[in-house]
Parts: C-alpha cells; sequence; structure tokens
C-alpha cells in the first residue's frame, strides 16, 4: 500500500484478488505420489465476483472438485494464489481458516450432506450456532427462501432429494457466505427437480451477491449459469458467457 501504483497496474492487468468473490491465481496442485502423482490443478486462474454464477463442466478426474476443494480452504495449492473477499487464504493460520471458512463460504454437495438426526430448521440452527451467530437466529426466512418452510420440522429421511438439496442450499447461506461452492447439486436428481435447484442457485445468487462456482454434468441446466468453464487435466479454460 506504500506505493500505490504498481498495485493500480496489477488491478488494470487483473492480477489483484478480487475484494469481493474468489480469486484463484497461478494454481498448481499435485496428488498422490511416485506412479500415481497427477497434477490434479495445472496452473489454474479464475476470478468469480459477487452476484456471478459460474459453472465448471469437464471429464472425470480432470480436476473439479479438487479446483472447489482449494477455493473453498479444504486443500491448500503447491503453489499460486486463493484469495476469497480479498483475502489470501495461505495467509491464515489453520485456526483463522476455519472461522473464515464457516463465516465466508458455503458448500453444497451432491447429497445434500444433512445430518440425519436433525430437522430442517435444526440444521440452519446448529450453523448460526457453531459459526457463533446471533441468539435471535430464526430459521424461517432462509427457508422460505427457499421454499421449504412448510418442510421446517422434518428431517432428511423425511424429504425428498430436491427438498434436501434445498435445505443444503439453505444452510450454506446461514452465515451470510459471500462464496458457495457446489459439487454436482443435480447428480441424485430428475430433470425437473434439477432445473429448480439449479434455478435457486441462481436466484441466490443474484439477489444475495454471493459468487457461486458449479460444478456439474448436467448439461440441460447451464441455461442457468451467467458463464461455464470447461476444466481439462487439470486446466481450466475461459469461462464463456451463456448468453
Ligand atoms: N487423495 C488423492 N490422491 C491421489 N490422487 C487423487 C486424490 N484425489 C483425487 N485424485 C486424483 O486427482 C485428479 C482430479 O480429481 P478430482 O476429484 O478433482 O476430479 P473431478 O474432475 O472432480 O472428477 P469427477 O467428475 O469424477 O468428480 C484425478 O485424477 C484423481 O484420481
Ligand atoms: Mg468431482
Amino acid at each position: 500500500m506504500t506505493n500505490p501504483a504498481p498495485a493500480a497496474a496489477a488491478e488494470r492487468r487483473g492480477d489483484a484478488p478480487l475484494a469481493a468473490g474468489l480469486s484463484i491465481r497461478h494454481a498448481v496442485m499435485e496428488l498422490g505420489d511416485g506412479d500415481t502423482k497427477v497434477t490434479a490443478l495445472d496452473e489454474v486462474n479464475l476470478d468469480v465476483a459477487a452476484g456471478e454464477f459460474l459453472a465448471i463442466v469437464g471429464p472425470s478426474g480432470s480436476g473439479k472438485s479438487s479446483l472447489l476443494a482449494v477455493a473453498g480452504a479444504l486443500a491448500s495449492p503447491d503453489s499460486g494464489t486463493v484469495s476469497v473477499n480479498g483475502q489470501d487464504l495461505s495467509r491464515l493460520s489453520q485456526g483463522k481458516r476455519a472461522a473464515f471458512r464457516l463465516a465466508n463460504i458455503g458448500f453444497v454437495f451432491q447429497s445434500g450432506n444433512l445430518i440425519p438426526a436433525l430437522t430442517a430448521a435444526d440444521q440452519l440452527r446448529l450453523v448460526n450456532r457453531l459459526a457463533g451467530g446471533p441468539k435471535s437466529f430464526d430459521p424461517a426466512t432462509l427457508l422460505e427462501s427457499v421454499g421449504m418452510a412448510h418442510r421446517a420440522g422434518n428431517r432428511p429421511a423425511e424429504l425428498s432429494g430436491g427438498e434436501r438439496q434445498r435445505v443444503g442450499i439453505a444452510r450454506a447461506l446461514v452465515t451470510g457466505a459471500k462464496l458457495l461452492l457446489v459439487d454436482e447439486p443435480t447428480a441424485a436428481l430428475d430433470r425437473a427437480r434439477s432445473r429448480e435447484v439449479v434455478e435457486l442457485l441462481a436466484r441466490q445468487s443474484r439477489e444475495h451477491g454471493v459468487a457461486t462456482v458449479m460444478v456439474t454434468h448436467d448439461h440441460d441446466v447451464l441455461g442457468y449459469c451467467d458463464s461455464v468453464a470447461e476444466m481439462v487435466d487439470g486446466r481450466l479454460g475461459a469461462p464463456a458467457p451463456v448468453r
């Protein structure tokens, strides 16, 4: 900050991380060792701004989940940087990184990953409590926004796949996270439910200014996204606008 000129130049080159959203620069990550060593991420660069909904497609094993893992501070790249809301994740201690993740990053997985014993409302209350959120927290508003207010008292086993996924999305947004990382949310859903879930993600991104990265094999839902990028052999192509 002592010398603003180079910083401004970096901004123009697009090197500076986004103040709101996700920025990945030159991320490289190898997994396994010896014969099984693979380059899961090969010089990956990516910016996803607040309110933007990006889909990532690509063959199995191309590194899509690895990309979400480094974006969500679940794994560290061997080199390169990952910044969320302008915070370089590698500069946080392990404890601070976990707290940062809880407050700033929401995850949605294929199966919803809900806790079997808890009702939909309690799934949300638990995250609020873990994150040190307000005692007055009321899950009703968020459940309403994903169309699940009428199932607030149901446990996951009493919900359909699409309903579980919608509760999972609401839960990922409890802390006001501005980065949502979504791995194949429609894999277990039929066509109509898939469209509903992805449309919901698009609306949440737009209305709450959330940067959303969704990995999917489902080409049927790409129309709801702002842009699509393809991953092949650990390399991420430039995002192309959907419309
Ligand atoms: N823990 C690990 N140790 C070694 N190699 C791994 C490990 N995890 C993943 N890999 C390898 O890293 C590469 C990228 O895996 P990744 O899970 O990111 O792929 P993906 O694109 O998400 O695939 P899919 O579409 O099947 O989910 C693959 O070749 C995979 O075999
Ligand atoms: Mg995967």
